[in-house]
């Protein structure tokens, strides 16, 4: 496989989308493909910029054995469609966020939504856990390991 350049995107960069990177290099390593594909996320708003990932949401993912690390980002979409291959958000509030920021048909082409590559979870976005209590990021991680699965399998495909 070429190298992958891929960045999830949520609201706040706190939850959900660095779950998702957390989840996903968890998965890349365990399949030997960690160097194959490079995994960052971004939030539409700013709001939690330079903030690490929600308390619940690291707890519940160490659980499962996935290290969130990273500092909350705003998407910059003058380099980040440049620099990614795929962008993946999680809901479709999302999809529509990212493509008023596309600048180009071919930015658009690079807007994914994260459902879409589950296999076993019938679900049309990944829920916003933010006011929810801990059921709701348990949710979140189910539908972020089934999407991530899906989505090597979709990376090896392609
Ligand atoms: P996330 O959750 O989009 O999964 O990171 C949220 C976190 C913060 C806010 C909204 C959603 N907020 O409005 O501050």
């Amino acid at each position: 496989m070429i190298e992958k350049h891929l960045l999830f995107v949520c609201l706040g960069n706190i939850c959900r989308s660095p779950g998702a990177e957390a989840v996903m290099n968890g998965k890349l390593r365990g399949v030997g493909l960690e160097r194959n594909v490079i995994c960052d996320s971004a939030g539409i708003i700013g709001f939690h910029s330079g903030e690490q990932a929600d308390v619940r949401m690291r707890k519940h993912a160490l659980r499962r054995g996935y290290v969130l690390t990273g500092l909350s980002r705003k998407i910059k979409p003058d380099s980040d469609f440049d620099r990614f291959d795929m962008i993946i958000g999680m809901d479709d509030q999302n999809i529509r966020d990212l493509n008023v920021l596309a600048r180009s048909a071919d930015d658009r082409k690079k807007i994914f939504r994260m459902t879409d590559f589950c296999t076993q979870k019938i679900y049309d976005h990944v829920p916003d856990p933010y006011y929810t209590g801990t059921e709701g990021f348990e949710v979140v991680l189910d539908l972020l390991e089934d999407a991530c699965s899906g989505l090597i399998t979709y990376l090896n495909r392609t």
